[in-house]
């Protein structure tokens, strides 16, 4: 199998780094959903799913920094025969998700007011005791972190992770399955096969 992308085909690393994408982002959903479903407040099961989803997003932070800097120093393969609008749409759906995928789990730490245990095996400050924040948002605008959290809390909360996200995953993954079983293309293919 080959480590970089061809023309035909991803390569080792690009379907390593999109299936690992992927999976993070379940368990995101995953222990986020949990959380509020099945815990009840203040208890150590709800503060365990909380920790979950932080370590989760922020693994998620340096798995999508390797995978952009991976998309730029290699192309992708070439695209399945399609008319120009199918590929308009391809492109404008992988770049909005690569933007779903910086901006979830930035929001998602910048907006969050307490620290993540990471996998429960060494801290990681929140970000209104860092450096960033104090300079740039609290000097810079002048803003407490209550005035800074309530906006990134609504994006991250309830306009990308309620919605947004979930309508360009489902949409992304129907898009495979449908080149896969309609079309009978290899779409899927160059990203699940050791070719
Ligand atoms: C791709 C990564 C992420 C996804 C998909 C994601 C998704 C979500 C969703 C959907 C919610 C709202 C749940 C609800 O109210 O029903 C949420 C809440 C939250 N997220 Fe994330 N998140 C991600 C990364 C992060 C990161 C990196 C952090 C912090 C380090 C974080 C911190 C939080 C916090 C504190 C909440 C509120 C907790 C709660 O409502 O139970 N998230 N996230
Ligand atoms: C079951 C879920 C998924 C399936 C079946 C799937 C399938 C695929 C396939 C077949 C491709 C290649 C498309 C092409 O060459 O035109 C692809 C690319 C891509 N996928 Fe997924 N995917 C899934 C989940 C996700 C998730 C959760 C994300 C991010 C949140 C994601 C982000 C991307 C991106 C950005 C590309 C473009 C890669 C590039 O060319 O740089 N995918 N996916």
């Amino acid at each position: 199998m080959n480590i970089k992308n061809t023309t035909d085909s991803y390569g080792l690393i690009a379907k390593f780094l999109h299936w690992v994408t992927a999976v993070l982002f379940l368990g995101s959903y995953i222990s986020v959903y949990y959380r509020h479903w099945f815990t009840e407040d203040k208890t150590p099961e709800n503060w365990t799913a909380l920790q979950l989803h932080l370590s989760i997003g922020i693994s998620l932070i340096v798995v999508v920094s390797l995978r952009v800097i991976w998309r730029i120093i290699n192309q992708a393969p070439d695209h399945e025969p399609g008319t120009r609008l199918e590929h308009l749409a391809a492109h404008i759906g992988h770049y909005t998700l690569y933007a779903i995928m910086i901006i979830m789990p930035i929001t998602g730490y910048v907006g969050t007011g307490v620290g993540t245990e990471y996998f429960f095996m060494f801290d990681i400050s929140k970000f209104e005791d860092t450096k960033i924040f104090l300079t740039l948002v609290s000097n810079g605008f002048g803003i407490t972190f209550q005035e800074f959290e309530e906006p990134v809390d609504f994006i991250h909360k309830n306009i990308f992770g309620a919605w947004l996200a979930w309508i360009l995953i489902l949409g992304h993954a129907s898009a495979a399955l449908y080149h896969h079983f309609v079309r009978k293309d290899r779409t899927l293919q160059k990203m699940t096969t050791s070719q």
